[in-house]
C-alpha cells in the first residue's frame, strides 16, 4: 500500500493542503458513487482542516452526499469541551448542509458497552464492504466494510485516534469499534479498531507542531513497536501524511523544500 510523506512550512499550509486532498477524494467519490464515507479525527489539529472545508473550500462539495462517522470519541457528552463532535459540529457540521441522518455521532454520554454496541450497527447499516474485502492480518475473517478517507491525528505518545500504547484496543482484530478506558486519557473512550481503519480506501494523517517529532520520528523510522506506537498500526490502502517541518525536524528521510 503506498504511504507517502508531505511535509509543509508550516501547520497552515499543511491544513490547506489537507483541505485540498479531503475535497478531492469527495469529489471523486461522489462522482464514482453518489456518496462519499469520511471518518473524522479528533483532537485540536483538525479544526484548521474543519474551518477550510466548511470556509473557503465548502462550494467544492455536493455536501447532501457526505456521510460523517468519528474515529473516536471520549466518553462524555455531545456539549462537553472534550467531545470529539462538539469540535466537528462547531467546526464543520453548524455550516454545511449535511442531513442529519448522515451525521453518525458516537454516543459519548452513554454506558461505553452501549455506545459501543450502537456504534457496530451504525457502522454495518451505513458503510459499504471494502472492494475485494478478504481475511488478510489483522482484518476479520467477514466483509469489512469500508470508509472512502478516514482522518487521523498523532498522539505526542504514538496513539492514534484512542489506540492507546498498552492498550488492547489496538490489537483487535474482530471487533470494529470497541470501547476501553484508558487511565492514560483519564477515562473511557470510544474507537474504531484497525481492521476497519485499514480497510478505508484513503488514509490521510494530519501531523502539527514540534512535541509530534518525537512520535513522528519512532512511528516512521522507527523498530516495528505497535504496543508502544499504535499508530504503526495504520496499514492502510492509501495512506498520506501530511505533516508540518515542526513536526518533521527528526526524520532522517523529510523531503528537504
Ligand atoms: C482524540 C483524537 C486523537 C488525536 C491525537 C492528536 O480524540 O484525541 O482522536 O487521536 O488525533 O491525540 O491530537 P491533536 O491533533 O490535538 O494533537
Amino acid at each position: 500500500m503506498p504511504s507517502r510523506l508531505e511535509v509543509f512550512d508550516t501547520a497552515d499550509a499543511m491544513l490547506d493542503a489537507t483541505a485540498e486532498a479531503v475535497v478531492e477524494i469527495a469529489v471523486r467519490r461522489i462522482a464514482e458513487r453518489g456518496r462519499f464515507t469520511l471518518a473524522l479525527a479528533g483532537g485540536s489539529t483538525p479544526r484548521g482542516l474543519y474551518q477550510r472545508l466548511s470556509g473557503p473550500w465548502r462550494a467544492r462539495v455536493d455536501w447532501s452526499r457526505v456521510h460523517v462517522f468519528w474515529g473516536d470519541e471520549r466518553m462524555v457528552p455531545p456539549g462537553h469541551p472534550d467531545s470529539n463532535y462538539r469540535m466537528a459540529r462547531e467546526a464543520l457540521l453548524d455550516h454545511v448542509p449535511i442531513p442529519a441522518a448522515q451525521i453518525h455521532r458516537m454516543a459519548g454520554e452513554a454506558d461505553p458497552a452501549a455506545a459501543e454496541q450502537e456504534y457496530a450497527a451504525a457502522l454495518a447499516a451505513h458503510l459499504e464492504p471494502a472492494p475485494h474485502s478478504h481475511a488478510s492480518p489483522g482484518q476479520p475473517s467477514h466483509v469489512t466494510p469500508a470508509f472512502d478517507l478516514v482522518l487521523l491525528g498523532l498522539g505526542d505518545d504514538g496513539h492514534t485516534a484512542s489506540l492507546f500504547p498498552g492498550k488492547s484496543a489496538g490489537q483487535e482484530t474482530n471487533r470494529l469499534v470497541v470501547a476501553e478506558h484508558v487511565d492514560a486519557a483519564r477515562g473511557w473512550r470510544l474507537t474504531l479498531t484497525p481492521p476497519l481503519l485499514n480497510a478505508a480506501r484513503h488514509t490521510v494523517w494530519l501531523v502539527a507542531g514540534a512535541a509530534k517529532a518525537p512520535a513522528l520520528a519512532a512511528v516512521l523510522e522507527g523498530p516495528s513497536a505497535p504496543d508502544q506506537y499504535p499508530a504503526q498500526r495504520i496499514t492502510g490502502r492509501d495512506v498520506r501524511w501530511m505533516v508540518d517541518r515542526a513536526a518533521a525536524r527528526l526524520l532522517a528521510t523529510s523531503p528537504q523544500g
